[in-house]
């Protein structure tokens, strides 16, 4: 592991009407050991700007802040990343080219994820992986701090859905020990993995009662719509409409499985901004859920505040320009429901999650009691250890992990890959631990991230300066 700051290349790109002109350190290889080296890379990029002694947004070499975007999704394997266009939005700059024109320096590491194997066969991306992985990053620019460019003090992860999560991760498990026999193993950077910030959208956590969260909300729905992606040749996604009503048994696991919610809720002493505390009886009722409903009413004042008319929305309640209640089966009916119950642990093994925690023998394992009793697969369940790394709810409370100071959670409002309530929660318990935690529901927006970049960089700004 190295770093060689004469070792890089400087160019320009312009998209549209905006030109940048940076420095590129590309593929550094961010562990001594690396099982993947290709994904256990990162690419560093800086506006050139800063190195000609210019200022951009206040913001000079030694001072920009470190913006460290991953490119994960589905617990897929992440790929590096460069300023450009966007993948996935034809003809807008990307996320990277944009934090670049903000005066911002960007790390962008590759991570591993599910479905890799090493030349025997073994699956080497399963559960830690990613986290491991974007903590070594990080360890690495710490190490090198007094090198690099920008303020290794001030790195902002960001990531959507997936990648929000590992964005959650990596701001609630600062240098935790139950990560370092992995970042050993690999040879990491022996320097921190604390972070100052983390940007998160729509983040598909708490895994492990994500079943539990999504039947709160959804029990009592059957039908489902959802968009089937396949890739195809040539890197393109494709997309295929499936609709369909839930099976008489899969009714059934609904019931049983939103019943579970009320008493996780009850077992984390979640509060409000006031201390009080937010609970759920057991049929679902109670504090919690007015709680959730104040951030869907939110969601909709913003909305009515910039002029939108939601007199279409006939579960919400709106007088003289205020949101003022709601029903919450009226707005769950309208946004309908995406997945199946169960929602991520899947009891024929076959979802994304199933895959994410297997291990290195075996592909896809359960990670909920209930998936695992009922399993129409045999299915093994993965080690309580590794599940709790990929919650950020089981570091939140615990004094050895580092958080981060600051975060911000985007989960729109008609987003149906995960509860409202998921994301909720993460806030209200980082709030509680002294974080300063920032949360809105976006009137409108699907299960999407990186729509309101001048906002995430005014909030980034915000903070830094
Ligand atoms: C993602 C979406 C999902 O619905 C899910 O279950 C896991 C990951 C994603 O977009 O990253």
């Amino acid at each position: 592991m190295q770093f060689d700051k004469e070792k890089f290349t400087v160019e320009e790109i312009t998209l549209g009407e905006e030109t940048i002109r940076f420095r590129a350190f590309r593929n550094l290889v961010y562990v001594d050991r690396p099982v993947n080296k290709a994904y256990q890379s990162m690419n560093i990029f800086v506006p050139e700007d800063l190195y000609e002694g210019k200022e951009i947004n206040g913001y000079s070499l030694e001072t920009a802040p470190v913006f460290m975007p991953n490119t994960v999704g589905g617990y897929m394997p992440g790929d590096l990343d460069e300023p450009g266009y966007d993948k996935y939005k034809p003809g807008i700059p990307n996320t990277i080219f944009k934090a670049l024109l903000h005066g911002y320096v960007t790390a962008a590491p590759a991570v591993r994820g599910r479905v890799q194997r090493d030349e025997e066969g073994r699956y080497t991306g399963k559960a830690p992986a990613c986290v491991v992985d974007h903590k070594a990053a990080v360890r690495y620019l710490h190490y090198f701090s007094s090198e690099l460019p920008g303020d290794e003090g001030k790195i902002i992860t960001n990531g959507t859905s997936a990648g929000g999560a590992l964005s959650s991760l990596m701001g609630s498990t600062g240098n935790h020990p139950d990560y370092e026999p992995y970042l050993e193993e690999l040879g990491a950077a022996k320097a921190g993995d604390e972070i100052f910030a983390a940007s998160c959208y729509c983040p598909i956590t708490n895994l492990d009662h994500g079943d539990m969260a999504y039947e709160w909300q959804f029990c009592g729905v059957n039908d489902y719509h959802r968009m089937n992606m396949k890739m195809e040749e040539g890197g393109r996604p494709s997309f295929t409409p499936e609709d369909g009503v839930m099976s008489e048994e899969q009714i059934q696991v609904s019931k049983e499985l939103a019943e579970q919610f009320p008493s996780y809720v009850n077992s984390i002493g979640l509060k409000d901004e006031e201390g009080n505390p937010l609970t759920l009886e057991p049929d679902g009722s109670g504090s919690f859920k007015r709680f959730v409903e104040k951030m869907v009413l939110g969601s909709a004042q913003k909305a009515v505040n910039a002029g939108m008319d939601l007199s279409d929305k006939s579960w919400l309640a709106i007088e003289n320009g205020k949101a003022v209640s709601m029903d919450f089966s009226g707005y769950v009916k309208d946004i309908t429901r995406m997945k199946t119950a169960p929602a991520f642990d899947d009891l024929s093994l076959c979802s994304p999650e199933n895959d994410l925690f297997g291990n290195g023998e075996v592909n896809c394992r359960h990670f909920t009691k209930y998936a695992e009793e009922n399993s129409k697969a045999g299915g093994q369940m993965a080690e309580d250890t590794v599940i709790r790394m990929m919650n950020p709810m089981y570091y939140i409370e615990d004094d050895r992990a580092e958080k981060a100071k600051y975060f911000r959670i985007r989960h729109g409002e008609c987003d149906r890959d995960t509860s409202l309530a998921v994301s909720a929660i993460l806030f209200a318990k980082l709030r509680e631990k002294g974080c300063q935690a920032d949360y809105h529901s976006p009137w409108g927006i699907p299960h999407a991230g990186d729509y309101d970049l001048d906002e995430l960089f005014a909030w980034i700004d915000g903070i830094c300066k």
